[in-house]
C-alpha cells in the first residue's frame, strides 16, 4: 500500500521522539510494516519555536481540525496532554475513522473505556502502550502476555519524575526542589509536576494496570493515594541509617472480586528488588497463579524510550490495517467484574 500517514497532535518531549524514530528507523518500519510511515500533520501551540528535528514548516499548524479532518491522515498520535478537550479531538479522530496512538494515562484513566468503545464502534483501532511506564511494554505484558493467568498482586515504581527525585535526595544528597528543576529540565516531569509528586500521575497508572491485571472496574477515585512532596531528607537519612530505602510504590492486589490499589511512599529494605530501581527507571513486579514472580523493568519517562512504545503501537494499527482487522483496543476483557471494595 502507499505511505501510512500519522497526524501529531503535540511536538513536546514524546512527540519529538516520535518524529526521531519514525524517521531514524524508517527501514526497520518499512520491513517490519510493509510501507513507509510518515509524518505529515502536526498540531503544536507555537509555530515559530525551534524544534530539534526535521519537518517541514507548512506541516505544523495550530488548529486540531487540520490533522484531525485532514482525509490523508490514517493515524493520530496523541502526545499533547489535557483530558476534556483532547478527549474530544480523539473522538473527534475516531469519528473520523482515524487509528489513534496516545501516551496520555491522564486520559486513559478517567476515559480509556469510552475511547476504546468510540473506536470499536468505527472500526478504529485505540492504543495506549506509552501510557504506563514510558518504554516499558507492560501493558501489553498484562494484556496479552499474562492474559492466561490469574494475576494476583502487582508492586512497582511507575513514576520516573518522583523515582529521579528520591534517587537524587537518596544518593547525592540533592535537595527536593533542585532534583525536580532537573527531572523538568529532562522532560521526565509533566507540565505541571504537581500530579508526579503529589502521587496523582501513578495512581492514573496503577488504576490502568488494575482494571487490565484483574479485569475489573478500577476507578481513579478507588485508588488510596499519597506522593513525595512532604518526605524531608531526614525521613530518608534515617531510613537509610536502618537500611532502607524510600520509593513510591504503587500497590494493587485482588482476592475474591475484592481489589485494593494505592500509591504510598514506601521504606524498602535495601535487598528488595524495587529499591535497586533508581533514577527515571521504573519497574514492575507482577504476581500471577501459574507463572508466579515476574518483573518488568526499563526506563519510564524521557523522548525516545516513550516514543518507543508509541511507534510500537503504530507498528500494531499498520499491521491491523494490512491485516484488514481494525477495530482493536488494548481492554481488560468485555465481560468486567465489579469491583468491591473493602467497605463493601
Ligand atoms: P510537552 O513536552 O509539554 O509537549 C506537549 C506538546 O503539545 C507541545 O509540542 C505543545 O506545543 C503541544 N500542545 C500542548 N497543548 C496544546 C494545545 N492546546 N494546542 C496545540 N498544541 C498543544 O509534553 P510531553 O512530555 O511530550 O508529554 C506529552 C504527553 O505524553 C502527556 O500526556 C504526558 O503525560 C505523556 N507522557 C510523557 C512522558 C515523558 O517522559 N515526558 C512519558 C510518557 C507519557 P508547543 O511545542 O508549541 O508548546
Ligand atoms: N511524568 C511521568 C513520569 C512521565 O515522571 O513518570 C511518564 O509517564
Amino acid at each position: 500500500r502507499d505511505n501510512v500517514k500519522v497526524g501529531l497532535l503535540g511536538l513536546g518531549t514524546v512527540g519529538t521522539g516520535v518524529v526521531k524514530m519514525i524517521q531514524n528507523h524508517q527501514e526497520q518500519l518499512v520491513h517490519r510494516v510493509g510501507c513507509p510511515v510518515e509524518v505529515t500533520k502536526v498540531l503544536v501551540k507555537d509555530v515559530e519555536k525551534k524544534r530539534d528535528v526535521e519537518l517541514s514548516q507548512d506541516s505544523l499548524t495550530l488548529d486540531p481540525y487540520d490533522v484531525i479532518n485532514d482525509p490523508n491522515v490514517d493515524v493520530i498520535v496523541e502526545v499533547m496532554g489535557g483530558i476534556d478537550q483532547t478527549k474530544q479531538y480523539l473522538l473527534d479522530a475516531l469519528n473520523q475513522k482515524k487509528h489513534v496512538v496516545t501516551a496520555n494515562k491522564d486520559l486513559v484513566a478517567l476515559y480509556g473505556s469510552e475511547l476504546s468503545k468510540a473506536a470499536a464502534e468505527n472500526g478504529c483501532d485505540f492504543y495506549y502502550e506509552a501510557s504506563v511506564a514510558g518504554g516499558i511494554p507492560i501493558i501489553r505484558g498484562l494484556a496479552d502476555g499474562l492474559a492466561s493467568d490469574k494475576i494476583q498482586k502487582l508492586m512497582g515504581i511507575v513514576n520516573g519524575t518522583t523515582n529521579f527525585i528520591l534517587t537524587k535526595m537518596n544518593k547525592e544528597g540533592m535537595s527536593y526542589d533542585v532534583a525536580l528543576k532537573e527531572a523538568q529540565d529532562l522532560g521526565f516531569a509533566e507540565a505541571d509536576p504537581t500530579s508526579d509528586v503529589e502521587g496523582l500521575d501513578a495512581a492514573r497508572k496503577m488504576a490502568i494496570l488494575a482494571r487490565l491485571a484483574f479485569s475489573m472496574n478500577i476507578e481513579l477515585d478507588d485508588v488510596d493515594v499519597s506522593g513525595i512532596s512532604a518526605v524531608s531528607d531526614s525521613d530518608l537519612k534515617h531510613g537509610q541509617t536502618l537500611g532502607y530505602t524510600m520509593k513510591l510504590i504503587g500497590y494493587a492486589d485482588q482476592s475474591d472480586a475484592r481489589a485494593e490499589v494505592s500509591v504510598q511512599p514506601t521504606f524498602l529494605s535495601n535487598d528488595h528488588p524495587l529499591a535497586a530501581v533508581n533514577d527515571e527507571f521504573n519497574a514492575v513486579y507482577v504476581y500471577g497463579e501459574a507463572v508466579g514472580e515476574t518483573m518488568f523493568y526499563g526506563p519510564g519517562a524521557g523522548s525516545l524510550p516513550t516514543a518507543t512504545s508509541i511507534v510500537s503501537d503504530l507498528v500494531a494499527v499498520i499491521t491491523n490495517m494490512r491485516l484488514g482487522v481494525n477495530g482493536q483496543s488494548i481492554s481488560a476483557p468485555q465481560f468486567e467484574k465489579q469491583l468491591k471494595t473493602a467497605e463493601e
